[in-house]
């Protein structure tokens, strides 16, 4: 039976204007900051003239120093088996995030005058914000990643500065991986007429969408000023090169409560889609007694979505398997301070793996995040909270759940329910109430609700890790969807359990490996640990709880009632170093398919090579500089899209290797088949007697008619000869936020990459622009991020230049002791 769960829906929006009667922009500059408590901060008449300066987004803690005691916790990690606390020193990033953080900032209004409406947003403030205008209290709002905005109308005066202070304060032990600190998220002006259209205001679905026509439904608010008058509100729907194409005149009854109600249509909707990500706009036109008092413009897409029990997730009519990843906020050596260039970065990798989804586990993102996967065709599964009531670290959302949780979910649903790039929720990850038949069921059904009241569009779902409990207590069966976070071993039985005959996983694999680093023997192994403190990238070691990634491919593809998963994680993150829970300098993860400087790793290709089904990939491991290992057993691994290949050490043929399709997931479960790596032979194409010899690997590749397609060579590289730079934009916006990435590897004198290197590098900036930040990569460097210098990571590391606000050029010079120094040139525009 077919069962359409929701509506087709369409969406999004995201308000941004300045029309005459609406202005905004953006508090970006000249904030002043200190961590140093005072009470009398807030006051217009403080002194702050001694307060560092700093531009918003702003992110305190990732300037460092790494230390571990910086929010050292001294627990056990239940949901990781842990029984007896340990000190963990870098679970959270061991960077000083903790304590309070002051901000000022001093601003004119020119837009207002007395009968307008000033309101404040943040895009999110980490942690328990208190907001202050011209020393009186506003409000606050606890929970760090979500947005929120306040009326301060009351508080600002015309034609002269305003003081915007705010007081933030991280708890130790808030959370189980880094943060950020600080207002890392924008803040905003809004200035409207008293009568307008409030934050958030819209609401755009589609109730019936095909090839001929879209059904647009447009819920528009007023702002409770307006009870009395006239009201009439006009819409002019526009496609994607800002023609009109349809519009509507509607007049607000007195049984409209506040809130217009239209039906527009768009006749041969071009829909959103992964490819070809179209956007509308919604233009909002609002009079008051004839006279236009509001502009508001909200961008959504049209697109359908849809869950067939026994079948899977349908976008747009098609059915559209989950090849998703987690990510956390941060931005690797930028911290959490937001920016769009690093995010977007962060999709482009993404989407070239293959990637279709990005669930933000486990909080709300950023709305930079979400715009840009509207606009690049990337879906979101956006997720709320990692925990509930019940701790899972001592201050955590638990102090918050009582009063706020309601809100907290309202403002993102009102925020982002218009984004199509949003096609789930996700409500909670690992919450202990799992366990807690009597709560937890109660608890979920609670949550699910309002985001059901808010949103009928869209299906809910939560990440389980304790299936065993949830499967016979009501909770897995309350949710729209049922998520499963690893065991997929056990997808099988819990499906039996449950009642929505569809499975997702919601969070797969943890499988851990440090970029370009690999161990010997080749061996599967869980929670293994090393002197220095990696993990190896032959893709064969994860977690206790977690599993390798064909253990996950096998499942979803094998079992029809799995609608696809998200790997933990896209990139790795700072915190969570595990397995080296107590092993500093560890101090961020291993998990990452890509590491923190967004360099892939080995795995990337073997997701690339699963996912990916456009582009050709043929990607060789290890790396063939191994000077001692001549003669001993290294084994080659290739992870392609392409069913066959031969592969030839100097020549020679080591054999022909083809994906076995035989294996499947009931034949591959043993103890035995996990030594014998069975899965795998699936997937990889592996020689596991090769012996190193220095030389020259090649792989041949075949296609299904055994007729080559493809080679690839990888050379012992010699001695290092210079420096080699790629950067991935050549151009970039001259706005002063926009960055380049740098990719900085060593090479020798036929261009060979030489993967041993760890020589530090200096970085010099000439021209339109500045040196921002750089990481390596590796999870237990204890390197600044800021400095001008730092040390390769096998062979790599990866630079970042931002823009100035003048147009030019920005010369970027690389060198290094012992080998040829670099230059690259960036056009800013
Ligand atoms: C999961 C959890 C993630 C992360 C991961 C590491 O249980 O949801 O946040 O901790 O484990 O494997």
């Amino acid at each position: 039976m077919k069962k359409t769960f929701f509506y087709p829906l369409s969406l999004l929006a995201v308000f941004q204007i300045n029309a005459q009667n609406r202005s905004e922009f953006l508090l970006e500059k000249n904030w002043k900051f200190s961590r140093t408590e005072d009470a009398n901060f807030m006051t217009s008449t403080f002194d702050d003239s001694q307060w560092q300066t700093v531009t918003v987004p702003h992110d305190w803690a990732i300037y460092g120093p790494f230390s571990p005691k910086n929010d050292m916790q001294n627990v056990a990690i239940i949901q990781d088996g842990q029984t007896e606390a340990t000190e963990h020193a870098g679970r959270t990033g061991g960077l000083p995030f903790v304590g309070v953080g002051l901000y000022r900032k001093q601003f004119e209004i020119p837009q207002y005058s007395k009968g307008k409406k000033v309101t404040l947003v943040f895009d999110g403030a980490m942690a328990n914000s208190k907001i202050y205008m011209n020393g009186q209290y506003v409000g606050e709002w606890p929970y760090g990643y979500n947005s929120f905005h306040f009326d301060v109308t009351d508080f600002v005066v015309e034609g002269k500065k305003n003081t915007l202070a705010v007081h933030l304060m991280n708890r130790p032990e808030q959370s189980r991986w880094y943060p950020g600190a600080g207002l890392y998220r924008n803040v905003s002006v809004v200035v409207t007429d008293e009568v307008h259209i409030p934050i958030w205001g819209t609401y755009v679905t589609t109730p019936v969408v095909n090839k001929d026509f879209a059904r647009v439904n447009l819920k528009t608010k007023i702002n409770k000023a307006s009870k009395n008058g006239n009201f009439v509100l006009e819409t002019i729907i526009r496609n994607d090169k800002g023609d009109k194409i349809s519009s509507q005149k509607t007049k607000l009854s007195k049984f409209d409560q506040n809130e217009f109600n239209q039906d527009l249509i768009v006749e041969n909707p071009v829909l959103w889609t992964l490819d070809r990500p179209t956007l509308y706009k919604a233009e909002s036109k609002l009079y008051s007694n004839n006279k236009l008092v509001d502009t508001y413009s909200t961008t959504f897409g049209i697109r359908t979505i849809e869950l067939k029990p026994n079948d899977g997730f349908y976008l747009n009519g098609e059915k559209t398997v989950f090849k998703g990843v987690c990510m956390h906020h941060d931005l690797g050596p930028l911290g959490a301070a937001v920016n769009d260039a690093a995010i977007r970065r962060q999709i482009r990798i993404m989407k070239d793996m293959g990637v279709n989804a990005i669930r933000t586990s486990h909080n709300m993102p950023a709305p930079e995040f979400v715009r840009a996967c509207d606009e690049m065709g990337m879906m979101l599964m956006v997720e709320t909270f990692d925990e509930w009531k019940q701790a899972k670290v001592q201050n955590g959302y638990n102090l918050f759940w009582d009063n706020w949780a309601e809100k907290d979910v309202v403002n993102v649903v009102h925020h982002f329910r218009n984004n199509p790039s949003i096609v789930m929720w996700c409500i909670g990850n690992e919450v202990p109430e799992q366990g807690n038949g009597n709560q937890g069921p109660k608890r979920n059904k609670f949550l699910q609700d309002i985001f059901h009241r808010e949103d009928p569009t869209r299906p809910v779902t939560n990440g389980m890790d304790n299936p065993k409990a949830v499967v016979d207590n009501n909770f897995a069966a309350i949710l729209d969807v049922a998520g499963f976070n690893y065991r997929p071993h056990l997808y099988h039985e819990n499906y039996a359990k449950i009642p929505q005959q569809l499975i997702l996983g919601s969070e797969t694999a943890s499988t851990v490996s440090s970029r370009g680093v690999y161990k010997f023997p080749v061996e599967r192994k869980a929670m293994a640990k090393y002197p220095d403190h990696q993990s190896s990238s032959y893709d064969v070691e994860h977690c206790s709880w977690s599993n390798l990634p064909e253990d996950d491919f096998i499942q979803h593809e094998d079992l029809p009632y799995t609608i696809g998963e998200f790997v933990w994680t896209g990139f790795d993150y700072i915190g969570e170093p595990t397995p080296y829970y107590t092993d500093w300098p560890s101090h961020s993860s291993l998990f990452g398919l890509v590491d923190l400087a967004g360099i892939p790793k080995d795995r990337y290709y073997l997701y690339r090579s699963h996912w990916n089904k456009k582009d050709e990939t043929l990607h060789i491991l290890p790396h063939w500089n191994w000077k001692g290992r001549e003669g001993e057993v290294t084994p080659i691994f290739v992870y392609t899209n392409y069913p066959s290949a031969e592969l030839f050490i100097n020549g020679k043929s080591q054999g022909k290797r083809t994906k076995d399709l035989s294996i499947t997931r009931d034949g591959s479960a043993s103890k035995e088949a996990e030594k014998t790596f069975e899965r795998q032979k699936r997937y990889r194409l592996m020689w596991m007697d090769t012996k190193y010899e220095p030389g020259t690997v090649k792989v041949v590749a075949y296609d299904e008619h055994g007729k080559e397609v493809a080679q690839k060579e990888m050379k012992t590289a010699g001695k290092p000869h210079r420096i080699e730079l790629f950067v991935d934009r050549s151009i970039i916006k001259a706005d002063g936020k926009d960055l380049a990435f740098i990719n900085v590897k060593i090479v020798d004198k036929d261009g060979n990459f030489c993967p041993n290197e760890t020589r530090e590098i200096k970085f010099k900036i000439k021209g339109s622009g500045s040196y921002k930040a750089a990481a390596n990569g590796n999870p237990a460097s204890l390197e600044s991020f800021q400095a001008p210098f730092m040390k390769l990571f096998s062979g790599q590391l990866t630079a970042i230049v931002q823009s100035a606000e003048n147009p030019g050029t920005i010369i970027f010079e690389a060198s290094a002791k012992g080998v040829k120094s670099a230059k690259i040139k960036i056009e800013v525009q």
